[in-house]
């Protein structure tokens, strides 16, 4: 069954993305067509814009989605017609050598950046999908291994923030930082990540939980989502940090901004045998200068968190079960509910750090 579906495309670096009408043929064995009823417009969509992430184009957005099951291909087992499902954007194989050594998040098949896998046209040549999925349309087809079943009284729209922005950043605090009760914990960059991050510093036990950003605006969201303190960034941040940490410095640091100066600041905001944690993605041109003497001396230990260092097929029931339950939050993250055609507008707001998140809801 062929059908016809609009979709939020950009066609070359630096354009301003538009909706266009797509063409998507019969689906495969193994894949799944899925309605999108809900997207999340995340910082990685911007950085397939504007080059922070070299993308190849035409491109369709979008990979913090979940919808409804509408077709089911041959031999698919994972998900039936009518399931209300999660996407991940980077499906593990599960046989390769860091699957079988259950870091099913670094698989070394995923499919990276972009993918031509599922046979959708535009003006009839193949279009590029965001992250193997383009999930800024009405459907999207994906292999099964992709998606995930989630409870239908979850809702749409939070479902989608768990798929990409909350697994991030509770999975960074969780997997990577470890945060223990007690810790203090300085969180660079408030968008729908950092905020996430701040909420799960604070679920787990965190005594001080100092959020940070260059807007002044993101003050009250930071305090919604559970930060003890706010602090305007500024060349004398470490300065700052160190005054509320008795002269010493955070425990944890956890960079949500993806750039080379916030990675220093998040490093210099730590104490003696702290730790940094990289949840942003910033692009291969931006350096990161530290000393080597420093590196030694101050026994910090600097790691990167990637995709929550989580299996997702574990931790997104986890997640679901957690905010069905009450313990975990995401509804502060929802700041804009939009439609296809505003994601353009979404993302000014985001490149001037207004709101939290915003959200397609088809
Ligand atoms: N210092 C502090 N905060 C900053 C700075 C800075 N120098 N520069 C930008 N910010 C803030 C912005 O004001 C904004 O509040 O960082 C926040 C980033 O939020 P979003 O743009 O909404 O990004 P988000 O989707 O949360 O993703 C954050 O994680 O997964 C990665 O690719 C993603 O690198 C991105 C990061
Ligand atoms: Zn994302």
């Amino acid at each position: 069954m062929t059908t016809y579906f609009n979709g939020v495309v950009v066609r070359s670096s630096g354009e301003r993305p538009a909706v266009a009408e797509l063409r998507l043929p019969e689906i495969g064995p193994g894949q799944v067509r899925v309605r999108v009823r809900a997207a999340g417009v995340c910082h990685s969509d911007l950085s397939m814009i504007n080059g922070t992430l070299r993308a190849p184009y035409p491109l369709v957005l979008g990979h913090e989605a979940a919808g409804e099951v509408i077709e089911a291909g041959d031999h698919v087992t994972r998900a039936a017609v009518g399931d209300h499902v999660v996407f991940n954007w980077q499906p593990p194989c599960r046989s390769c050598w860091f699957c079988a050594q259950g870091e099913p998040w670094l698989c070394s098949t995923s499919s990276g950046i972009a993918a031509l896998e599922n046979g959708i046209t535009l003006d009839g040549a193949p279009v590029h999908v965001a992250l193997g999925l383009g999930a800024f349309a009405t459907q999207v087809v994906a292999p099964e291994n992709a998606v995930i079943r989630v409870p239908a009284e979850l809702g749409f729209d939070r479902a989608a923030l768990l798929g990409c922005g909350v697994l991030t950043g509770v999975g960074a605090v969780r997997n990577t930082a470890q945060v223990a009760p007690g810790e203090s914990v300085v969180v660079i960059g408030l968008g729908g990540v950092g905020l996430s991050v701040v909420a799960a510093a604070r679920s787990a036990g965190a005594a001080d939980v100092i959020a940070v950003d260059v807007s002044e605006a993101k003050k009250g969201l930071a305090e919604a989502a559970g930060a003890t303190d706010f602090v305007v960034s500024s060349d004398t941040l470490s300065k700052e940090i160190r005054v509320r940490t008795g002269g010493r410095g955070a425990d944890h640091a956890i960079e949500c901004v993806g750039r080379a100066a916030t990675i220093r600041a998040a490093w210099r905001a730590t104490r003696r045998g702290g730790k940094v944690t990289v949840v942003g993605m910033g692009s291969n041109e931006d350096m990161v200068q530290l000393s080597a003497l420093d590196i030694f001396s101050s026994a910090r230990s600097l790691r990167s968190s990637v995709y929550g260092a989580a299996d997702f097929d574990a931790e997104i029931p986890r997640l679901a079960a957690d905010v069905l339950a009450g313990t975990l939050s995401v509804d502060h993250l929802i700041s804009d509910r939009i439609g296809l055609a505003d994601v353009p507008a979404a993302f000014d707001r985001m490149s001037r750090g207004e709101g939290a998140r915003s959200v397609v809801v088809l």
